[in-house]
């Protein structure tokens, strides 16, 4: 089968190849996912410059989180998979941009059915994580204002209509008027170019000086430290993406803003696992139980089906011109998810 490989690190143009390899068999509480669409995510981009620690498997390794098709393999224990149409991530959050994905069952989840392949790839990570960050984690509630930083990207617009659907306030930053145009038709009450303006001075304006109750950072670094001093006294700044720089995840924030501000700085993961505590000793990280993966999807399914919130897709491209489009998504040109079309591409030798 075809695969984007990482022979070296750099930019995708240099850092990617399209190889032949082998489909991948399923182990136990797995399954192997024909590919139909696959969708981009910020960190692939770090991924190819070999500078994203959480997701760093050897050279060459196939690049790739996020799938939608239908399982044609499954190990012991997920055989009730077979034949279902599903999103999934691929086991060890790389390898989804080939034309099979191996993916573990605790991370696959029933497709929407009122969603096709192009816009299922634009639903599970985005409102995934938007929720778990906003409810989960930030305990946003109607009626509470809330500020979300890259309002128009894959997560963000994700996070904006969320917000919106959920009864909050929302403010939303981003980089063009275009963008703006964007968070303000999901849902944004007050949206903010944050490349020009003070977000702080804007959103403690809007607010009566009293500042927001959630932030949403899918951004980091700079933008984080300018928006601490608009966050309200007990509110919740919920650190969730660093597409403003991944060094940004091991540093930059200091104590004295977060000391007299009396406000929670709390982190957010996707990730779900039927044995949460055996990932914990494996990997120091708290992750979500599969039961809250579950409950979470058909929340969101139940909105997508009450035509609350919509999947934002900006692109669709054929699956040939990953490194391009990992490209546009590096340079801030894009807008909600792009989405690699698959179907084209035959396997040879597809085993069921
Ligand atoms: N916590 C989790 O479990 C989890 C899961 C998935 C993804 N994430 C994170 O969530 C974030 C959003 O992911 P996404 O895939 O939806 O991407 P995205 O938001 O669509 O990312 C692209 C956007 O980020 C903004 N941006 C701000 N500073 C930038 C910079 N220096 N360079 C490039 N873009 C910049 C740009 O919007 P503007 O032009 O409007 O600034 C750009 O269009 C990423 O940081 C990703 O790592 C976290």
């Amino acid at each position: 089968m075809r695969a984007w490989r990482v022979h070296r690190y750099g930019e995708p143009g240099d850092a990617l190849q399209i190889d032949d390899v082998e489909e991948p068999p399923a182990g136990p509480d797995q399954v192997v996912v024909q590919t139909s669409t696959t969708a981009l995510n910020f960190n692939e981009i770090d991924g190819c410059f070999g500078r994203y620690r959480t997701v760093d498997p050897p050279l060459p390794y196939t690049l790739g989180m996020e799938v939608v098709g239908e399982v044609v393999r499954a190990g012991t224990g997920a055989e009730h998979w077979l034949g279902t149409r599903v999103v999934a991530t691929a086991a060890g959050a790389f390898g989804a941009h080939a034309q099979q994905v191996l993916a573990d069952a605790d991370m696959t989840f029933e497709a929407p059915a009122r969603l096709d392949d192009v816009q299922a790839a634009a639903f599970f990570f985005p409102f995934h994580v938007a929720h778990l960050a906003l409810v989960e984690r930030g305990h946003l509630e109607a009626g509470q204002t809330v500020l979300v930083h890259a309002g128009a990207g894959g997560v963000g617009s994700a996070a904006v209509q969320l917000s919106a659907a959920l009864g909050a306030r929302v403010i939303a930053t981003a980089g063009s008027d275009e963008k703006l145009d964007l968070c303000r038709e999901l849902g944004t009450d007050v949206a903010i170019n944050y490349r020009t303006d003070d977000v702080a001075a804007a959103v403690l304006d809007i607010t009566a000086g009293m500042g927001v109750d959630v932030v949403c950072d899918l951004v980091g670094g700079d933008t984080t430290v300018r928006t601490f001093p608009c966050v309200v006294h007990s509110g919740r700044y919920v650190l969730a993406g660093f597409s403003g720089g991944i060094g940004a995840e091991d540093g930059g924030i200091v104590p004295r803003p977060i000391i007299f501000g009396n406000f929670d700085v709390c982190g957010v993961m996707l990730s779900y696992r039927s044995d949460p505590a055996a990932a914990k000793r494996a990997s120091g990280f708290n992750l979500f139980s599969r039961a809250d993966g579950e409950r979470v999807h058909a929340h969101l399914v139940d909105l997508v089906d009450a035509g609350s919130i919509r999947t934002v897709v900006g692109r669709v491209a054929p699956w040939t011109v990953l490194p391009a489009e990992l490209a546009r998504l590096a340079s801030r040109a894009t807008v909600g998810r792009t989405v690699l079309d698959w179907r084209a591409s035959t396997t040879k030798g597809r085993r069921a």
